[in-house]
């Protein structure tokens, strides 16, 4: 019997607070004209204080939980793709495993930054269909504004925070992940000012001179990151479907990575899907880095944008360079 990794629930959450292009206004020099021309973001949530990110991945990992109906105790595996982890060490996925009371799992973190919800998916779709787990939970989950300068503006109006999750499962029905590809490129890894926080790891420990030039903070060329997205979110795109021997005619909903509308919109039409089937929150939540994919998914499940059946094609890239794309057959 071949077997299948399933979605077989979803959550997200998203923190209440919100800051709008307008509040940014008084912040930085920048205008709410300027971001939504640029970028379409129109508002992004904020964490509180002494939130962290697996504060929002339980919270939307109970909702995927609950959406799946199972037990908690029914997890083997929990992966948590993120780049604001809680603490280096232990990673988020312990705090998670505590969190939801997944006492039989084991738990790690993904470093792939905003491609590494798809990592995720592929690893869990590769241990599910060999055989090893029959019930994995991905989560993708942020809490950005804790890594941004709040100082430069070609960055903090760009990011949010906010955390999504997805319980797969094995199935016999052939459904669920029907492709997946994940791919990296570390030469770009050599250039940290094109997207990465310097300071903070073993290369750079955080010194008092590392926080006085802002080192420990998102450090990116936007006009270079935009380019490579247009770039390779298609091609990546490309491979799951040729992986699938799937026409994108048959793709009922694209959900790429929710950076930048312009960039959003560059990658339907590279890859010719129209307009009306391209899934759009990046106006409510900036760039929520490794949540991004995974709570369009669930917003476009609750809103019927996608249905039981429904063919959804996820793509996305990040720093590193990372991209990945998954095919799903809800
Ligand atoms: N408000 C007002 N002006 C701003 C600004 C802001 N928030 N941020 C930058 N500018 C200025 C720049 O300083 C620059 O001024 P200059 O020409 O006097 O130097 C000008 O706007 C234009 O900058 P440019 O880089 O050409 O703009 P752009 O059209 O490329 O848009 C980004 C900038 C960052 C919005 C865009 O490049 C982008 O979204 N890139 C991808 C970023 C991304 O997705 N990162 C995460 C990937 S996972």
């Amino acid at each position: 019997m071949d077997r299948y990794a399933s979605i077989i629930g979803t959550g997200s959450y998203l923190p209440e607070t919100v800051l709008t292009n307008f509040d940014l206004e008084k912040m930085v020099d920048t205008s709410d004209e300027w971001i939504r021309q640029r970028t379409g973001i129109v508002e992004r949530r904020i964490a509180e204080d002494d939130i962290a990110t697996s504060d929002l991945s339980v919270q939307a990992a109970r909702l995927a939980i609950k959406k799946a109906q199972i037990d908690p105790l029914e997890i083997e595996m929990i992966l948590v793709a993120t780049v604001t982890p809680d603490t280096f060490f232990p990673s988020t996925a312990c705090y998670v495993q505590k969190g939801i009371g997944a006492k039989k799992a084991s738990a790690m973190d993904i470093s792939a930054a905003c491609a590494g919800f798809l990592y995720g998916l592929d690893l869990a779709n590769g241990l599910i269909i060999s055989g090893q787990y029959d019930t994995i939970l991905v989560v993708g989950g942020e809490v950005f504004n804790k890594i941004v300068d709040w100082n430069d503006r070609n960055t903090c109006v760009l990011f949010g925070d906010g955390a999504g999750a997805a319980v797969v499962q094995s199935t016999e029905e052939p459904k669920g992940i029907l492709a997946s590809y994940i791919g990296s490129d570390g030469d770009y890894a050599a250039d940290i000012s094109l997207l990465g926080i310097p300071a903070g790891g073993s290369r750079m420990p955080v010194t008092s001179e590392a926080i006085d030039q802002n080192l420990n903070k998102i450090q990116m060329n936007g006009r270079e990151v935009f380019k490579l997205g247009v770039r390779l979110m298609p091609e990546a795109a490309e491979r799951a479907l040729q992986k699938a021997n799937v026409s994108v005619d048959d793709v009922d909903l694209l959900i790429p990575h929710q950076a930048n509308l312009r960039i959003i919109e560059a990658v339907g039409q590279r890859l010719g899907v129209p307009r009306e089937k391209v899934y759009v929150n990046v106006d409510k939540y900036g760039n929520t880095s490794a949540a991004t994919v995974i709570i369009a998914l669930d917003e476009a499940i609750q809103d019927g944008r996608a249905k039981p059946g429904d063919l959804i094609l996820l793509v996305t890239f990040g720093a590193g360079l990372t991209w990945g794309s998954t095919l799903l057959r809800l």
